[in-house]
């Protein structure tokens, strides 16, 4: 079945199953291999893009369900304020280890700072929660979020 999405301001006319997960579409049909598989049980959090930039779990999304909604992935968040504030900061912070599960937590991390800039510890931990990282950067991860929201203030520019 034919469908059009839209990926990082792009649209793709795609021919799959409607019940296809977009993981696959991004990874296998589109190219876009920056969004990982873990578990494709939304368990994990590897897979996470932004639907109208809402953390979304792609493994459990089907592609029928997406409509007009914009789908970012992390080879544009870098384009979105938060999105650099976040990818900055885990490079000064030297965030990744195998660096598998980053993809997910960059994009959780970008949608928490673009609507809330200045997150508490709570809010960090709601928002990530289902980030899983087997290396165990999630101490690195909170700090890197706080260094983004304070270059954030600094500027006077949330999201
Ligand atoms: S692969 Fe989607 S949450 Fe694990
Ligand atoms: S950096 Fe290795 S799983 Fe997170």
């Amino acid at each position: 079945m034919a469908f059009t999405i839209k990926v990082n301001g792009a649209e793709h006319r795609i021919d799959v199953d409607g019940d296809t997960p977009l993981l696959w579409v991004l990874r296998d049909v589109l190219g876009m291999t920056g969004t990982k598989f873990g578990c494709g049980m939304a368990l994990c959090g590897a897979c996470t893009v932004h639907l109208n930039g809402a953390a979304t779990r792609s493994c459990v999304t089907r592609v029928e369900s997406i409509g007009d909604a914009a789908v970012t992935t992390i080879e544009a968040i870098g384009t979105t304020a938060a999105g650099r504030k976040i990818q900055k900061a885990w490079l000064d912070l030297e965030v990744v280890q195998c660096g598998y599960c980053q993809s997910g937590q960059v994009m959780s991390a970008s949608a928490l700072l673009a609507s809330n800039p200045r997150p508490n510890d709570a809010d960090i931990d709601n928002a990530m929660s289902g980030n899983i990282c087997r290396c165990g950067t999630y101490v690195r991860i909170r700090e890197a979020i706080k260094h983004a929201a304070r270059s954030s203030a600094a500027t006077g520019k949330g999201g």
